[in-house]
């Protein structure tokens, strides 16, 4: 569609519908006046110079100029599409979010993405998947923004910085890859142990998806749903791709980095333009809210573990249909601004310190991306619901908001809009209890298990799995420059598994060090009574 003429906040801004069209007999200017020449500078005689008075060549230039808009600080490539997702109703007992109501229908744009590589990198390297769903609820906007790795790097998002410096291009050289700053890479992640089971994952076939119509997505952290009367449960979000999940091998996704770099995002705009629409069925993982966020033995809280599926089967919740390209990349594709905090009545958050850290940077970012506090307004990012609040002006406002009394109670502007009360639609934070405790920077000492998860994904995967994890890593470590780091990535492996460090190490022509800690030794196949003892429970 055209340009909207209401506000947000439903005030006609008086602007023509066609104003912005950029279709219609005549060529204007940006202010509509009507051009006869846009080829030619204006010049004090055919041969120049060019002259200062030329406000249309000055206009044109000056705009292009400012085309380009900062690309997103992580994740800056990616692909998107609209869709429709519906609820099947089987979760309405335990959250009162009405979009998961059953054959609720509600618009979403979903949006893929590499971690690492910059705009214009390939999409079919080695990396974590960006998974981000926006839901344009009838109570507001919902965000899910996941990955198709269902743990993460780090446990605490003031690391976030960090691991993202160490795995971005090297500042001397700039080489555009992911993870070809492979010293700095893999020197984070042996000397924060906490990412070995995400990178594990990324070594492993998840890090080369087929396809992003073929990948599973995960929420990671545990949220907080809540019924209707108040009763909470601690979630785990999952989206299951109806094609299954699929996954390149090496030399496929290396040729088709060179041969066709745009492979994915070419091959999701293809299938939907076809009418082969992509389908994911959205499902959570339940836990009793228990005072100690524990499942299990399984910290909820630490964003490096995984509950496994035999432990906590994934309940289907609603089906997700996507069915419409994009019609322009830069508004809707680079203009979305997802945001973990942008939650809806009947969803909350845990404690959970890399989301914490998570609700403050995307706004943040995106005030410097999308140039001020004002992007919400922005069509990709409008809410479907009524929007009333009480903020004025910014860069970029686009409303023309009335009234004086932006501010109540207050008794200028015909009274104050009604604030709904907990027994309404409002968002009503859970009054979950806050530990009594003194301010600390220690994590839990469940935190400090970094290895028995890693062992369970080794242990779980088929012989042919096997061999392109460690041909992974040993290509992957086999690109690091410093001995030093090699060798502790080899012991980072020894604590996995025995042959996975010793195959590796052979590929490098080092010695396979001994594990300096004890592995956790039972096989997870086939009993799950057997997944459970996995787990140092305390
Ligand atoms: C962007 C996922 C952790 C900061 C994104 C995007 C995804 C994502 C999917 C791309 C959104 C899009 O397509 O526009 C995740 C997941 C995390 C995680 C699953 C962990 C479970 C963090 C943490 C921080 C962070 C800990 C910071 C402390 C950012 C920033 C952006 C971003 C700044 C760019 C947003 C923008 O420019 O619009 N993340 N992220 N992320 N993430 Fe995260």
């Amino acid at each position: 569609g055209g340009p909207e003429t209401v506000s947000p906040t439903g005030q006609p801004t008086g602007a023509d519908p066609a104003r912005n069209a950029q279709s219609g007999a005549y060529l204007t200017t940006a202010q509509g006046a009507r051009l006869y020449d846009t080829d030619h500078s204006l010049k004090a005689g055919p041969r120049g110079p060019v002259l200062l008075q030329d406000h249309h060549l000055r206009e044109k230039i000056t705009h292009f100029d400012h085309e380009r808009i900062p690309e997103r600080v992580v994740h800056a490539r990616g692909a998107a599409a609209h869709g429709v997702f519906r609820g099947y109703g089987s979760a309405s007992n335990i959250s009162k979010a009405a979009f998961l109501g059953r054959d609720v229908e509600t618009p979403v744009f979903v949006r893929f993405s590499t971690v690492l590589g910059s705009r214009g990198s390939a999409d079919t390297v080695r990396d974590t998947r960006g998974f981000a769903t926006k839901f344009y609820t009838e109570e507001g906007v919902f965000d899910l923004v996941g990955n198709n790795i269902p743990v993460f790097f780090i446990q605490d998002a003031i690391k976030f910085p960090d691991v993202i410096h160490a795995g971005k291009p090297h500042p001397d050289r700039e080489i555009p890859q992911a993870q070809s700053a492979h010293d700095t890479f893999w020197d984070f992640v042996t000397l924060h142990t906490e990412a070995t089971h995400h990178t594990l994952w990324n070594m492993s076939d998840r890090g080369i998806p087929r396809s992003y119509r073929m990948m599973e997505g995960f929420g990671i952290h545990t949220f907080r749903l809540v019924d209707a009367e108040g009763a909470t449960t601690l979630v785990k979000f999952h989206w299951k791709p109806k094609l299954g999940t699929h996954s390149q091998v090496w030399e496929e996704a290396q040729i088709a980095c060179g041969v066709d770099p745009d492979f994915h995002r070419r091959d999701l705009a293809d299938a939907i333009e076809s009418g082969a629409f992509p389908q994911w069925e959205l499902g959570v993982q339940t836990f009793p809210d228990n005072p100690e966020q524990m499942f299990q033995g399984i910290d909820l809280l630490d964003p490096t573990k995984i509950v496994p599926e035999e432990l906590a089967p994934v309940q289907p919740v609603g089906l997700m249909t996507l069915d419409a390209n994009p019609s322009n990349y830069f508004a809707e594709t680079e203009q979305v601004a997802f945001h973990v905090g942008n939650m809806v009545p009947g969803i909350d958050v845990t404690n959970d310190a890399l989301l914490q850290g998570r609700l403050f940077s995307y706004i943040d970012t995106q005030i410097t991306r999308l140039g001020g506090p004002n992007f919400p307004q922005l069509p990709i990012n409008r809410t479907h619901a009524p929007v009333n609040d009480m903020l004025r002006d910014g860069m970029h406002q686009t409303a023309v908001h009335r009234g004086v009394a932006p501010y109540r109670p207050n008794s200028l502007d015909g009274g104050c809009p009604f604030l709904a009360g907990e027994d309404t639609r409002a968002f009503v934070e859970v009054p979950a209890e806050v530990a009594a405790s003194r301010k600390v920077r220690d994590a839990a000492a469940s935190f400090d298990d970094h290895f028995s998860q890693p062992r369970l994904f080794w242990l779980s995967m088929s012989p042919v799995e096997r061999e392109h994890i460690i041909a992974a890593y040993t290509f992957e470590l086999g690109k690091c420059y410093e001995q030093a780091v090699k060798e502790r990535g080899l012991k980072v492996l020894a604590r996995i598994d025995g042959e996975l460090c010793a195959r590796v190490a052979a590929g490098l022509g080092l010695p396979a060090p001994e594990p300096d800690g004890p592995l956790v030794d039972s096989d997870p196949s086939p009993a799950l009574s057997q997944v459970g003892a996995l787990w140092p429970v305390d």
